[in-house]
């Protein structure tokens, strides 16, 4: 969830990590640090904030040397304050580190080291990193022994990166990514391939106890036995142009309008989404996982397969999968959808998966994540990094590549490619609705409580808004299944309410009016969002007559719309939510 870089190399390294952290900065951004190494001394400046305001504030890009570690923190253990933002020294300024992950036994190893005489500054677990690795150098002068003997006494999840004094950078991982950047004369250390691609697309990926040490001259990579191990070159081909906003104010607005572009290239996959469907056809237990929108994918995914590839399978979020499921063998197969590929629930459903016997199919944004990497079979939506911590246009990509293997599963009984134009068009028409949604937005930004309502297939869609609609506008919205309103919410509803309807024109449509109507009777205001309008709606958001199948991928847009207008309105910053992270790579 943090983002953590390191550098060595010919460059003013302060003014590299300054940038390598905006770039990552949607991993985590409550406050911000950097550490360089100057004529064998260490410097920290560290501040609560984003990037640009604590740069401003604290000159961090003017810091001298030519070696250091940042970071960008997503608060777990102790509050957003400056004592808690990295880098953490240990009792001197010799050592420095910055870590991503959660430290299981921090407490006992602070009471350990406190025993020892360490004193302690923030309430973080990383801090006990600095120290343990204070302690073991002090008793051998030697980093390699001593980065060892640390991450031996560490339990939990890990990347960090630390700076030593004499001016070597060195940093390991356990469930948390740390890739190695290589450049001319240098070599960057960090928690994503955005940290470094804009100097160099030459990626190693680190293994889970690799230790990696940067020292004058070389990078040599570690396993925890001190054996020299060799990991390949990937070359990386992310496109760092789209990292900017272009002519859009944020980058969510940009990405909710990349979309029409992003479904027509769907599909150009073919040997891979062959392999991904032979698979499926040979397993006898299909099960979906994912995380928030991902997991709505899974939920669209799942009906879909029933229906069409007449393929049964279960959807289970991934944070619950390890308490609910233990009807794996090896015939069974996991499909697991992640727009990061870093997610921690996600990651963990797999891997008990993965050791009961079943056979891992991945659908990822980006194709060497950790996810994609221990799938047998991985796909790419290939929609361009997503910076927007509200996921958009990924999960458009999402189904979209969810309807490509299905149509294949049976057979074309889809018709997706030929469909596809219309679908493009259709997304462009809703996103002219734009205006109309802004000027709703006003009106609903007062709102205390928003109901979003949908039934059958349209159900995933309801919690999908309710999702974008809480996460960026902070307002209560809740996705509840229309049928669902009798047996209890109804009794929430009353003059104050906003319900939207989502009802495309299709079998559930008939059932959805005389819901509407049961809700209008207790005074709610009701927007319908329908290819055809009805008496019942107070206000109404066209969308584009398209094949019923392929609702969801089009009417998701007026709530994406929606959220982002509510945020403005209430003066939130639509890309960088509060409380949240891009990619939740803790548990
Ligand atoms: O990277 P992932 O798709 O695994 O992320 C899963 C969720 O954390 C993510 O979809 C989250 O719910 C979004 N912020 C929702 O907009």
């Amino acid at each position: 969830m943090c983002s953590i870089i390191g550098y060595k190399g010919q460059l003013n390294v302060a003014s590299v990590l300054v940038d390598s952290l905006k770039r990552m900065e949607y991993r985590g951004y409550d406050s911000v640090g950097i550490a360089t190494i100057n004529n064998g001394k260490i410097l920290v400046k560290k501040d609560v904030g984003r990037v640009a305001d604590v740069n401003k504030s604290l000159d961090l890009g003017r810091m001298p040397g030519h070696t250091g570690i940042g970071h960008t923190r997503w608060a777990t253990h102790g509050g957003v304050t400056d004592k808690n933002a990295h880098p953490h020294y240990g009792c001197t300024d010799r050592i420095a580190i910055v870590h991503n992950g959660i430290i299981e036994n921090y407490r006992e190893l602070r009471e350990e080291l406190i025993f020892l005489g360490h004193i302690f500054i923030s309430d973080t677990d990383s801090e006990v990193i600095a120290h343990l690795l204070e302690r073991y150098y002090a008793e051998q002068k030697n980093i390699k022994k001593t980065i060892i003997q640390t991450c031996r006494r560490l339990k939990g999840t890990y990347a960090f990166v630390a700076a030593f004094e004499d001016g070597t950078i060195c940093g390991s991982r356990y469930d948390e990514p740390l890739i190695i950047g290589s450049v001319n004369n240098g070599y960057f250390i960090s928690s994503d391939v955005l940290g470094f691609l804009e100097y160099t697309d030459k990626a190693v990926f680190l293994e889970n106890r690799d230790i990696v040490i940067v020292d004058s001259e070389t990078c040599h990579i570690f396993d925890l036995e001190g054996n020299i191990v060799n990991r390949p070159i990937t070359k990386v081909a992310w496109e760092l142009a789209a990292i900017d906003k272009g002519k859009y104010a944020h980058h969510t607005l940009k990405e909710i309008h990349e979309q029409p572009k992003i479904v027509e290239k769907t599909g150009t996959q073919n040997l891979k989404i062959q392999e991904f469907c032979n698979i499926l056809t040979n397993s006898k237990t299909v099960l979906l996982t994912g995380s928030g929108t991902s997991y709505h994918s899974a939920l669209i995914a799942k009906h879909i397969l029933s229906k069409f590839a007449k393929i049964r399978a279960e959807a289970i979020m991934s944070s619950e999968f390890q308490y609910t499921f233990d009807a794996i063998d090896n015939t069974s197969v996991l499909i697991a959808i992640s727009q990061s590929g870093e997610t921690a629930d996600v990651l963990q459903s797999v891997k008990a998966a993965k050791q009961m016997g079943a056979r891992i199919l991945s659908i990822v944004n980006n194709p060497t994540s950790s996810l994609a990497r221990i799938s047998d079979s991985s796909l790419s939506i290939d929609c361009g990094p997503e910076i927007g911590v509200a996921a958009t246009k990924s999960f458009t990509a999402q189904l979209s590549l969810i309807y490509t293997i299905v149509d294949r599963l049976c057979k074309g009984c889809l018709d997706f490619e030929a469909n596809k134009a219309s679908l493009v068009d259709a997304l462009r028409q809703v996103l002219d609705t734009e205006i109309q949604i802004h000027s709703i937005a006003e009106g609903l930004r007062d709102a205390r409580d928003i109901y979003i309502i949908g039934r059958s297939i349209h159900y995933a869609i309801a919690l999908e808004g309710a999702l974008k609609i809480k996460e960026l506008a902070y307002i209560h919205t809740e996705g509840i299944a229309a049928g669902e309103l009798k047996h209890g919410p109804l009794a929430l509803i009353d003059r104050n309410s906003y319900v939207l309807l989502v009802n495309p024109n299709d079998i559930a449509s008939e059932d959805n009016i005389s819901s509407a109507y049961e809700i209008k009777a207790r005074g709610a205001t009701i927007i319908g969002i329908s290819d055809r309008p009805n008496n019942v709606y107070d206000i109404f958001i066209k969308i584009p007559s398209v094949k019923s199948t392929f609702y969801p991928i089009i009417e998701v847009l007026p709530f994406q719309i929606l959220a982002y207008y509510l945020a403005l309105a209430k003066n939130a910053d639509p890309d960088y939510p509060r409380n949240l992270a891009k990619s939740v790579t803790v548990k």
